[in-house]
């Protein structure tokens, strides 16, 4: 949600805060901007729309400046437009910021420094905070930091913030709270700093992740300063990255998504790598050891999550209450969080998280958390807030996710939840020895699956160029399917804006099946080991009211073939395994079906891909 990106060293700041805020651009792209310091000016350019946009409006203008600041929106206060782009000044024009976030009190800060006489040029809650942030230097002669400090303390709200200062044109001040942010520190004292590790990764290794309400100044050639904002000194702890360039790069696909789809092979293995040991018969999740009899003895597990997050949620419940025995609820984080919940010391909260930065999952751990439950975290981004917010918990090790409709986190999710319902099954004894064998073998046999389900590519490109064209759609699933039913809906919704919906298959005829007529297409989960004739029946039903049906059918079927429109095969598989393998063809169809409507996959409409507001 909005990305920020800012720069202070020896080079040139512009390109590397125009790459930079490509590789954020999944977090926003309602506008995009830069502030750079040349001599003692400070020269801003911002512009409505996406990064590209910014590099033509530039195109010709010879930016020069070692230092600068570069941010890409989400909008939240006021509508995406050039006024309300970020960087944005002080009233003096001595001060530039980006920010990511949102200022809470933001509107009474605005009245009070309206009646002292400041004008504002924009709606932005951010706006507000550099005028504060002058107005305190203006009125009480403090250096800028400390005006940064005392503003940050009258502050309520999220923020990552970067602010540059004419008259300290080689210092660069940053903040956080809630926001995420990152500092890179490279040679002499380089500093590089931004909202995830992505645009720094190619120039250093060395980061220090800032914690809530800490204040880092950065000075050229200087070490970096860090206090926090009641003005203790802290000491920066530096540490590595792991993400590698390769990465986040497209390597030859045409889009992130794509490519992100045909790494699950990979990136599932990775979710199990040194976790089952097939020979002994084990299941080893370092980060939950000890809290498993904690999880063994809960009274219920509670996941929270949001988005595809929460889809991976439903298949853990499933997972947990058929092979664990252990009751769970799956809420969404921003439901739980304001309804007053019933949690007790002998609840175990399971917090779902691809960026880990999602606020309302975040809220929903710190209410939890207050109220003495057991917090396990499964995150992608590791060092996210999410994954220290909690008391343990597995990373999903599927890689860095560029494409805004998530894939291969979700299968990663599903991975680690399969991973941890045995887990704790077998520990439990609520599973035969035989059973659990036989289903971690299966699980550690799905890659080679997802592989074989992916040369089905071109097939289901085919089909997705019949239907394209269409205004709905309806996916059908049950029990273990039905999570992947609402997951294939809402990736179709996401990135090629078909109204889609989905439902449990034997719901449908409480409603959906009005909607049913030759124009509708309908795709259903139909694998052999999953309720198999009652999901007959219901493709029955939609073929008697004329709809079409696509159908997932396990490799070898014979009876949904003969009365379904289309099928798409899917090798053979426990059910408690399938979600992982029906999934991929779904995350296709949709993936083919925006492209050939033109839709930009990667970055589509209003979305972003780290909710870091409520
Ligand atoms: C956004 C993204 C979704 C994601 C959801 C939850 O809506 O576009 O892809 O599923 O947030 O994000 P999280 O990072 O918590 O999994």
């Amino acid at each position: 949600m909005c990305g920020i990106v800012a720069y202070l060293g020896d080079k040139q700041a512009y390109p590397i805060l125009i790459k930079g805020l490509k590789r954020l651009e999944y977090r926003g792209y309602d506008s995009a901007g830069v502030a750079l310091i040349d001599g003692h000016e400070i020269n801003l350019y911002k512009k409505k729309g996406k990064v590209i946009e910014l590099e033509s409006f530039t195109q010709g203008k010879n930016i020069k400046g070692t230092v600068g600041i570069g941010h890409t929106r989400w909008a939240t206060h006021g509508i995406p437009n050039d006024e309300n782009a970020h960087p944005h000044f002080s009233g003096s024009e001595n001060l530039a910021i980006i920010h990511n976030g949102i200022i809470e009190n933001y509107a009474s800060l605005k009245a009070e420094l309206l009646k002292r006489g400041h004008q504002f040029t924009s709606e932005t809650d951010t706006e507000v905070l550099i005028h504060l942030i002058e107005d305190i230097q203006n009125n009480t002669h403090v250096d800028l930091v400390e005006a940064v400090r005392i503003a940050l303390n009258k502050t309520l709200g999220a923020y990552a913030i970067v602010i540059v200062s004419k008259d300290n044109p080689d210092t660069m001040i940053a903040a956080k709270k809630s926001s995420p942010l990152v500092i890179g520190i490279g040679d002499n004292f380089e500093y590089f700093v931004a909202s995830d590790a992505t645009p720094i990764v190619e120039y250093t290794k060395n980061v220090v992740y800032l914690n809530d309400e800490e204040i880092a100044i950065m000075q050229r050639g200087k070490k970096l300063q860090l206090m926090d904002i009641k003005k203790h000194a802290i000491t920066p702890y530096i540490q590595e990255l792991e993400v590698h360039l390769e990465a986040i790069e497209k390597g030859g696909f045409e889009h992130f998504m794509l490519k992100e789809i045909f790494e699950q092979p990979q990136s599932i293995r990775n979710s199990m790598r040194g976790r089952i040991d097939l020979d002994k018969g084990i299941v080893s999740l370092g980060g939950i050891r000890d809290y498993e009899q904690k999880i063994i003895n809960a009274q219920r597990i509670i996941i929270v999550a949001c988005g595809t997050s929460w889809h991976a949620g439903l298949v853990g419940e499933y997972l947990f209450e058929d092979l664990a025995r252990i009751p769970v609820e799956v809420e969404y984080a921003s439901e739980f969080r304001y309804r007053n919940p019933i949690i007790n010391e002998s609840d175990v909260v399971i917090a779902i998280s691809q960026s880990g930065e999602t606020a309302d999952t975040l809220a929903a751990i710190k209410l939890a958390k207050e109220k003495g439950a057991t917090i396990i975290g499964i995150c992608n981004v590791v060092g996210s807030t999410i994954s220290r917010a909690t008391d343990g918990g597995s990373y999903t090790h599927a890689g860095p996710e560029i494409g805004v409709a998530s894939t291969k986190a979700f299968t990663a999710q599903v991975t680690v939840l399969s991973l941890m319902a045995l887990s704790i099954a077998h520990k439990k004894g609520s599973i035969s020895e035989s059973k659990f064998r036989q289903l971690l073998v299966e699980l550690y046999a799905i890659p080679e699956k997802v592989a074989l389900l992916l040369e089905s590519d071109e097939k289901i490109k085919y089909i997705a160029s019949i239907f394209k064209g269409v205004s709905n759609f309806l996916y059908l699933g049950r029990g273990y399917n039905f999570p992947v039913a609402l997951e294939g809906a809402l990736k179709l919704k996401e990135i090629s804006y078909i109204h889609a919906e989905g439902y449990p298959a034997a719901e449908m005829k409480h409603g959906p099946i009005a909607l049913i007529d030759e124009e509708m297409p309908v795709v259903v989960i139909a694998t052999r080991k999953g309720n198999y004739e009652k999901v007959i029946s219901n493709i029955e039903e939609v073929k008697a009211r004329n709809g079409k049906i696509i159908a997932i059918v396990t490799k070898g079927d014979v009876d949904v073939k003969k009365i379904a429109d289309y099928v798409i095969e899917i090798p053979e598989v426990e059910d408690a395994l399938s979600p992982l393998l029906t999934c991929i063809p779904l995350q296709l169809l949709s993936y083919h079906i925006a492209v050939m409507r033109g839709c930009n996959v990667d970055q589509p409409r209003n979305l972003a891909k780290s909710v870091t507001v409520e």
